[in-house]
C-alpha cells in the first residue's frame, strides 16, 4: 500500500510555482496578484483565507484581502466584484463561501469575470470544463487529478466510482475522470444509488466525496483499489490536545490494507487545494486559459 502524501505533493507544486514566479520577475514580468473577498467572521473561512494569503507570500505572489461585515448588502458586494473585474493589476480573485443568507451566492459567483474566476466556480468555467475546453478547474478536483498524475496512477479503462454528486467535487470529478486522455469508465453514485456496496466492490478507483465520516468500509473495497478520501468531518476526541480530530469518508484502518494507493485524512487531498488555487492564478497571469 502506498500512502499518497498530499502535504509533500502540495509543497512540491508550490515550489514549482515559486520558481516560475522568480523567472517571470527576473525577466521583468508582472507579479501574479490574487485577491480574496471575505465576508463576516466565520472561523473556518477566516482560517482558509489566512492560509491562502500566506501561501501567496510563500510563492512570491502579491495578495489583497478585502473584508466586509456580515451586514454587507448584495449591491455593495456586487460593486466590489465589478471593481475587481476591471482591476488590470489583478490576475484572479475569489469570494470565500459560504456567504450570509441574505446574499445570493449564485448571483455573486455569476458576477465574477470568468477570466478572473480562479476558483473555477463560474458557470462559464464549469461549462468549458464539461466541453473539454481550457478552463479554471476548481481546487479540490484539480488537486485530486494532480495527485493521480503525479503518483502515475493508471486510469485508462479503469472502473472509477465517485460517491457524492456535489457541484464542487463529485460531479466535476466524474467529468474529469471520463475525459479523453484519462479515460476512466465512471459511475457517479449518490444517496439514491441502489447496491452501492456491490458497485464499490467492482471499482479500481474510488473517490469518496459524500461527507459522511468513515462511510467507506473494508468490505466495500476490492484488493488493490485506489481510494481517494475527500471527506473532512470534525469530531470530538479525548486523544488530541485540541479536543477535536478530523475524520475522512473512509474507514482508514479497514480500507488501507486492501489498497494499492490511498490518501490519508488529514494530509491527503486537503493540502492540495491551496496549491491548486495558486496554480490557477499563475495560469491566469500567463493568459493560458483565455488566450
Ligand atoms: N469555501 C470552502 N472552500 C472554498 C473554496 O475553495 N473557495 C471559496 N471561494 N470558498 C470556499
Amino acid at each position: 500500500m502506498i500512502l499518497i502524501d498530499g502535504k509533500k505533493t502540495s509543497e512540491i507544486l508550490q515550489a514549482e510555482i515559486a520558481e516560475e514566479v522568480l523567472l517571470i520577475k527576473s525577466r521583468g514580468g508582472k507579479t501574479p496578484h490574487l485577491a480574496a473577498v471575505l465576508v463576516g467572521h466565520d472561523g473556518g473561512s477566516e482560517t482558509y483565507v489566512a492560509a491562502k494569503v500566506k501561501a501567496c507570500d510563500r510563492v512570491g505572489f502579491k495578495s489583497t484581502l478585502i473584508r466586509f461585515e456580515d451586514n454587507v448588502t448584495e449591491e455593495e458586494l456586487l460593486n466590489c466584484i465589478g471593481q475587481l473585474n476591471s482591476d488590470a493589476d489583478l490576475d484572479g480573485f475569489i469570494v470565500q463561501l459560504p456567504l450570509p443568507k441574505h446574499i445570493s451566492e449564485e448571483k455573486i459567483v455569476a458576477a465574477i469575470n470568468p477570466h478572473k474566476d480562479v476558483d473555477g466556480f463560474h458557470p462559464v468555467n464549469v461549462g468549458r470544463m464539461v466541453a473539454g475546453l481550457p478552463a479554471f478547474i476548481s481546487a479540490t478536483p484539480f488537486g485530486i487529478m494532480e495527485l493521480i498524475k503525479r503518483y502515475n496512477i493508471a486510469t485508462s479503462g479503469k472502473n472509477c466510482v465517485v460517491i457524492g454528486r456535489s457541484n464542487i467535487v463529485g460531479r466535476p470529478m466524474s467529468i474529469l475522470l471520463s475525459q479523453k486522455g484519462i479515460d476512466c469508465t465512471v459511475t457517479l453514485c449518490h444517496s439514491r444509488t441502489k447496491n452501492l456496496k456491490a458497485i464499490c466492490a467492482e471499482a479500481d478507483i474510488i473517490i469518496a466525496a459524500l461527507g459522511m465520516a468513515e462511510f467507506l468500509t473494508g468490505e466495500m473495497v476490492k484488493e488493490g483499489a485506489v481510494v481517494i478520501d475527500v471527506g473532512i468531518t470534525r469530531v470530538k476526541s479525548d486523544k488530541t490536545k485540541s479536543g477535536w480530530k478530523l475524520l475522512g469518508d473512509v474507514k482508514f484502518d479497514e480500507v488501507a490494507p486492501k489498497c494499492s494507493y490511498i490518501t490519508p485524512v488529514p494530509g491527503g487531498v486537503g493540502p492540495m487545494t491551496i496549491a491548486s488555487l495558486l496554480y490557477n492564478t499563475l495560469l491566469s497571469s500567463k493568459n493560458e486559459i483565455y488566450k
